[in-house]
């Protein structure tokens, strides 16, 4: 691979990827039917992580603790522990749009994704809390924002991604279940059967508001993940017109 010859700090890194195969084909950049085959490429080389890279491993991906404020007048709190989500290695681009004069970039991807977590559920008003687990599936449409520079390294010029800002929109009703035994505690609960009607009036909301912030923090992985690439392949390794 010639890109690597050039890159002497990360031969090893090259030396994984090549070995591996080549991620992607560089594309125009408003060739979205072309960006998207090449994220998706990438995407089925890498979803198990890349040794001796920064390419972390994202189906599954594992988040180990996430707690989400479900109703903050309810009192009605969600910590989740070790939630795995499957579905990600699928996504597909809906939308790329890069700025080259702002140097930012927009991209949307849409994917259908399966979790699973371990719940405790808290009524935070009461001092109450029920535990069992949460599963859950659902399509969701990840958006993230973020800026980027380009630098300099010996012939070749590389993008440093900037911070991200991640946005989410849960499609359709999303399938959500609780255990058995947690689903009996909440049905033998009196503050549980009082908040019941509250909660059920505004349930498909609460839902894809818990879900989105599961969303939200999966797409941190996805964008290290292009970061960390980013910082493997100059710039002509993606893009012909850039
Ligand atoms: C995550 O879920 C997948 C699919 O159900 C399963 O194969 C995998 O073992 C799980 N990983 C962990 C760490 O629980
Ligand atoms: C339901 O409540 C009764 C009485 O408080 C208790 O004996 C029983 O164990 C409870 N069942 C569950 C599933 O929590
Ligand atoms: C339902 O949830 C949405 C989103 O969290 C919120 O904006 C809205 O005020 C809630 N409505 C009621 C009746 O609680």
């Amino acid at each position: 691979m010639v890109v690597c010859k050039s890159f002497l700090l990360l031969t090893f890194a090259c030396f994984v990827l090549s070995v591996k195969g080549k991620y992607f084909d560089p594309c125009y950049k408003d060739d979205i039917k072309c960006l998207s085959k090449a994220t998706e490429d990438f995407l089925e080389k890498t979803y198990n992580g890349v040794a001796e890279t920064q390419i972390k491993p994202f189906d599954p991906l594992i988040i180990p603790e996430l707690n989400v404020v479900v109703d903050q007048a309810m009192g009605l709190t969600f910590d989740f522990k070790n939630i795995n989500i499957t579905g990600l290695k699928n996504q597909q681009i809906s939308d790329f749009q890069m700025d080259t004069s702002k140097k930012s970039v927009l991209l949307k991807t849409r994917a259908v994704l399966n979790i699973v977590a371990d719940l405790k559920i808290k009524f935070t008003n009461k001092n109450k809390e029920f535990t069992g687990t949460y599963t859950a599936s659902t399509t969701a449409l990840g958006a993230s924002q973020y800026s980027y520079t380009l630098t300099k390294k010996g012939d070749n010029e590389f993008f440093d991604v900037g911070p991200e800002t991640n946005t989410c929109e849960i499609i359709g009703e999303p399938v959500v279940t609780i255990s058995d035994n947690l689903a009996s505690a909440l049905e033998n609960d009196s503050d549980a059967q009082a908040m019941k009607p509250d909660y059920e009036d505004n349930k498909t909301s609460l839902r894809k508001k818990t879900l989105c912030q599961i969303v939200e923090t999966a797409y941190i992985t996805v964008i290290h993940n292009i970061r960390a690439v980013a910082q493997i392949f100059p710039k002509s390794a993606f893009f012909i017109d850039i």
